[in-house]
């Protein structure tokens, strides 16, 4: 089955399984069952050979899953053997926020500069990483290898900058505006809404409270 086959859903629970092998590495474990696994991540052990076995399976009857064998195939599938260079657009709130988290460059993703329109953050640095002015930002990824730009703006310009960024022949969008982006097929984007997943958080409190008959005094 090809890579193309495989369903966005399983796709999804990848990064949570390269999370937990991870997990299971730095605890020195050497294989797992898929039980054992199930119970760590609660997820059915059949869905996890449901899962795995969409990639050639990696298991063995009776011993179950080389953690570090499964933790590096799936850290190819994810791309996660590459590096892969950043470039985040915005550098307010949010996009000196995702430039201080040094965490992502532990998983490849090494973040080489900021672009913003004001000229007062122009010149500042945030984690050692300069900030520049949009003028620049064409030059840049042209001569630069980037293969990812996140955008940290306002959905107001969003459109505009991403239109420019493909011009420049990027092809990976990690777009946090709240703004659908009309990109040509062969750039992929993913969209990051942090406030639908509170969204679903909330929906999950009222669910329980009705479960549990707790009734929360008006307001
Ligand atoms: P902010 O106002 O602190 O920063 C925005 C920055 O973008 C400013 O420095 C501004 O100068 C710059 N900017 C504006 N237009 C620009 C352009 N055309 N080119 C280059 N730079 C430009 O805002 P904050 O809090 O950092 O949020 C940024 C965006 O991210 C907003 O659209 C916000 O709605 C969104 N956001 C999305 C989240 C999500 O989960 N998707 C979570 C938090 C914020």
């Amino acid at each position: 089955m090809s890579e193309k086959d495989i369903s966005k859903t399983v796709i999804k629970r990848l990064p949570r399984y390269y999370r937990y092998l991870g997990e299971l590495m730095d605890s020195k474990v050497e294989r797992i069952s898929s039980g054992e696994l199930s119970e760590r991540m609660h997820v059915t052990a059949s869905q996890i050979r449901q899962d795995l076995n969409h990639f050639g399976g990696f298991g063995q009857q009776g011993y179950g899953y080389n953690v570090e064998y499964l933790y590096d195939e799936i850290g190819k599938i994810l791309g996660l053997d590459k590096k892969h260079n950043m470039v985040i657009i915005g550098a307010g709130n949010l996009g000196q926020a995702l430039a201080n988290y040094g965490n992502f460059e532990n998983r490849g993703f090494i973040t080489k500069a900021l672009f913003d329109e004001n000229p007062e953050l122009k010149g500042k640095k945030i984690r050692g990483i300069q900030v520049r002015s949009m003028s620049q930002l064409e030059r840049y990824l042209k001569k630069e290898d980037i293969q990812i730009v996140a955008l940290a703006i306002p959905k107001e310009s969003a459109v505009v900058v991403a239109q420019r960024v493909v011009n420049c022949g990027v092809k990976a969008i990690w777009n946090f505006a709240h703004t659908d982006l009309n990109v040509p097929e062969d750039v992929v984007v993913e969209n990051v809404h942090l406030s639908e997943s509170l969204m679903r958080l909330s929906y999950n409190i009222n669910r329980y409270e009705l479960e549990h008959g707790i009734k929360k005094e008006e307001e």
